[in-house]
């Protein structure tokens, strides 16, 4: 059906994702008819709070993303808290009678999605109480949604794995990767296999490399505690970025199938060139953001950041250099970076398209411009696509000119936000646009030893990047090598 019956229990429920993303997406799906009056929320966490003053947290949390409805009281309406001490199986009973009850009231065939948006190391424990105290045993159906971080390393995220394994099954796992639901990320398999013109030439005959941006002008803001074990490498690399990678570079996926998607996307993880220890610095590049002021506003340095080490060596910029050992790609590189404090929050990806055997035309005394398709996956959602054609004077040259597709440049509101779409699509039991254990394995094993070589090796010369700059200059560095550079974004 597509107006899915479900109790949405949000562990976490007091924390900032809640507030910020989950409440104003389930409110946005039900003023879209996308799920009708059969829910109910149940908020769990430790801080003790009634249902009321809950529900005053949730009105207050879509109000301000949504203009004021009056749908927005029996939307509250909805919701229950429930206070729960994550160790005690006695508050698991309690939230179990409580499930019982709703799934009554609100005609929920038994059907339970479970949200757990907390540290890990709760993960297990929730997950373990919710199978042995009976909260996933209904006639309906039960699902486990994971946010990030999964795991630390490799290691880390194979033991939560095997916590969670206990009580769920793979398939009723759902691990979140917000950049899946983005808009442009999903187009990316579109544009991809359905266009003639694109397909025939993706692949090392016409490619000569990609390039995949995704920048921030915020810092660490409040989450230093968290981002000093994480950096950019855990943060930003090791799932989002990688899982662009893998879209770009997959196979045809025989059927829009997700267990066919994802299997494709870890053919393409497998295929990834793995590093040695002393290939490291020669394959990525880390960068950490100093102290600048910039509009007269004085912007505090990485150290100088709440709950950061004043010597840190955590980086909070990274680029580097993938290769996919297969037959399409070998050869071509794939450019990765992403950092915080840079010059332009946004997130491109561009393909540089191999220069022709022979130039006819001048352009200024310059070769003819590379074809480029250029991927705006945010704030701009749409594609260009950079071609040459004749200048207006009467001789053989060319002038590079640019089609243009926006997709969100009318009206914006109608681009669901990635939470929305992907707690529909767990409702509808979809977990295409989630990511397999296997992807995340695979996905560590090549990340740590990046991660293990840069904790060993202290980096000398941080801080090494300003503020609004696209990165410290050995970044630049990584693609002069191969005689490349980073195109312009934003
Ligand atoms: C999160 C990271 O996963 O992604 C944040 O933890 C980062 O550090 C965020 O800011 C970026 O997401 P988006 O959607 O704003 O590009």
């Amino acid at each position: 059906t597509s107006t899915p019956k479900a109790v949405i229990v949000i562990f976490g429920a007091t924390g900032d994702l809640a507030k910020r993303k989950l409440f104003p997406s389930i409110y946005r799906l039900y003023l879209n008819g996308k799920i009708s009056e059969d829910f109910a929320i149940v908020g769990v966490g430790r801080t003790p709070f009634t249902s009321e003053e809950f529900r005053e947290n949730v009105k207050r949390s879509v109000n301000n993303s949504e203009e004021v409805d009056h749908k927005v009281d029996t939307f509250a309406s909805h919701f229950y808290y429930h206070p729960l001490d994550v160790e005690n199986v006695e508050s698991f009973l309690e939230l179990k009678d409580l499930l019982g009850n709703l799934d009554e009231q609100y005609d929920t065939e038994g059907n339970r999605l479970f949200y757990l948006a907390m540290a890990p190391q709760f993960f297990g424990p929730i997950a373990d109480n919710l199978k042995n105290q009976g909260l996933t045993s209904t006639n309906g159906w039960s699902r486990l949604v994971i946010e990030k971080p999964f795991g630390h390393d490799y290691e880390s995220a194979k033991e939560l794995n095997e916590q969670i394994r206990a009580a769920f099954t793979e398939d009723q796992i759902y691990r979140i990767d917000h950049y899946l639901g983005k808009e442009m990320v999903q187009n990316i398999e579109v544009i991809r296999f359905a266009n003639a013109i694109f397909e025939p030439l993706w692949n090392n005959h016409y490619i000569s490399n990609i390039q995949i941006t995704s920048s921030e002008t915020l810092g660490v803001e409040d989450r230093g505690r968290y981002y000093e074990s994480s950096g950019a490498i855990r943060d930003m690399i090791q799932n989002h970025m990688m899982q662009m990678v893998a879209l770009l570079a997959m196979e045809p996926p025989i059927s829009l199938d997700a267990a066919e998607i994802r299997s494709e996307k870890v053919k393409v993880l497998r295929a990834l060139r793995s590093l040695s220890e002393q290939e490291v610095n020669d394959y990525f590049v880390r960068g950490q953001y100093g102290k600048s002021v910039i509009n007269d506003q004085e912007l505090l340095g990485y150290r100088e950041e709440k709950s950061v080490d004043p010597e840190s060596n955590t980086e909070t910029f990274v680029s580097g250099k993938l290769m996919i050992d297969n037959f399409r790609w070998a050869g071509v590189p794939f450019y990765i970076r992403t950092g915080k404090r840079m010059k332009v929050k946004s997130t491109e990806i561009i393909v540089q398209f191999k220069d022709l055997p022979m130039n006819l035309y001048f352009n200024k005394g310059e070769n003819v411009h590379p074809n480029l398709l250029v991927i705006h996956i945010q704030p701009d959602e749409g594609i260009t696509l950079h071609l040459n054609a004749k200048k207006g004077d009467g001789l053989a040259t060319s002038t590079p000119i640019k089609l243009n597709y926006c997709s969100n440049c009318g009206d914006k509101l109608n681009t669901p936000e990635a939470y929305e779409r992907l707690i529909y699509d767990c409702m509808l039991g979809d977990s295409t646009n989630f990511t397999h254990w296997d992807e995340v394995a695979l996905s560590w094993k090549f990340v740590d030893t990046i991660a293990q070589v840069w904790e060993k090796e202290k980096a000398q010369n941080f801080p090494n990047y300003e503020s609004g700059s696209m990165g410290p200059k050995e970044s630049d560095g990584l693609l002069d090598k191969d005689g490349f550079h980073w195109w312009p974004i934003g």
